[in-house]
């Protein structure tokens, strides 16, 4: 082949004047605010139809109607992951919104419930292994028509993951756990759906990203389980005032936490067409910490 087809060839692989991901409807799960909610933004500008998936009603119909007052489009679909008829109702209201097809996943939804181990309840053990572990596998589960299709349409699934489950993280031994769960999982899926399906599914592993999450515990932010319990989010002030070197991100070679944009700018990369050939990696993206 001439050299200048080969470039044309890749031009036209690259080009995408309409968005890379025109045509495809996606579930974001967690996306009424921080990571989610900058996926959800960023797929829309790619084009996709977006299926805000959230347990908060106002954040997720708020980050819809942006979505849609943009010229994208979006609907919420409100729930609880760790309800199973909810499950159920999410993937049926987006294969509808997708005229009977989903083409990505990207299971988000998630918290952090802190404790050292030998404090640790088996109630928080549990929630935190339902919420990034058994979660994400239903509704991938309950999807599974929708992606062991042969239609010749990109399908992906992106589970993510954090440093805590790929290095263990003192304090977290719950989401530790369920997040090391996410990489077997991703995996598995890869080898399922890939072979005859072309389903790619990949984790994407964030280090300290600014949200609510790694915000000052002091700032009031809480998560209600399904019976009620409510959950504090973020780190104490304390923990972090005396965490020295983490706290000047001295561990970071890059110096600084990654905004939420940034974050989801790596899951688009990982659900475009760019990715196409990567499947059932773990990418990191931590500003090079834990290298
Ligand atoms: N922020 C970080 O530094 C960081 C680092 C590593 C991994 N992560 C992971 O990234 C993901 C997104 O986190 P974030 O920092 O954007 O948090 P966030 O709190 O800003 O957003 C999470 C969203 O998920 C929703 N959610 C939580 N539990 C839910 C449930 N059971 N059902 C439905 N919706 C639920 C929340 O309502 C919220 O809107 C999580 O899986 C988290 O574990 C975050």
């Amino acid at each position: 082949m001439s050299a200048s087809k080969r470039v044309d060839q890749i031009a036209g692989h690259l080009n995408y004047p309409k968005g890379m991901l025109v045509g495809q409807t996606a579930i974001i799960t967690g996306s009424g605010q921080g990571i989610g909610a900058e996926c959800a933004r960023l797929f829309a500008n790619e084009g996709a139809k977006i299926v805000v998936a959230d347990v908060d009603a106002k954040k997720a119909q708020d980050v819809a109607d942006q979505i849609n007052q943009s010229g994208g489009s979006a609907i919420v679909a409100v729930g609880d992951v760790l309800d199973d008829k909810y499950i159920k109702e999410l993937i049926k209201k987006a294969a509808e919104f997708g005229g009977g097809k989903i083409h990505i996943i990207v299971n988000n939804a998630g918290y952090t419930w802190d404790g050292v181990i030998h404090k640790m309840t088996d109630k928080q053990w549990h929630t935190i292994v339902d919420v990034h572990g058994t979660a994400p596998f239903k509704i991938v589960r309950e999807a599974a028509p929708y992606f062991r299709v042969k239609d010749g349409e990109p399908r992906n699934i992106i589970n993510i993951s954090s440093t805590s489950g790929l290095h263990g993280n003192a304090g977290q031994i719950n989401y530790s756990l369920a997040k090391a769960g996410v990489t077997g999982l991703t995996k598995t899926i890869a080898k399922e759906w890939g072979p005859q399906f072309g389903v790619r599914a990949n984790t994407v592993a964030f280090g300290h990203i600014l949200t609510r999450l790694t915000a000052a515990k002091e700032a009031g932010a809480f998560i209600t389980t399904p019976d009620g319990q409510k959950v504090a989010l973020g780190i104490p002030q304390a923990r972090k005032a005396g965490a020295g070197a983490a706290e000047q991100h001295l561990d970071i070679p890059l110096r600084r936490p990654g905004s939420a944009t940034e974050a989801a700018s790596a899951v688009l990369a990982v659900a475009s067409p760019l990715f196409s050939y990567v499947n059932g990696q773990t990418i990191s993206v931590t500003g090079g910490r834990n290298m």
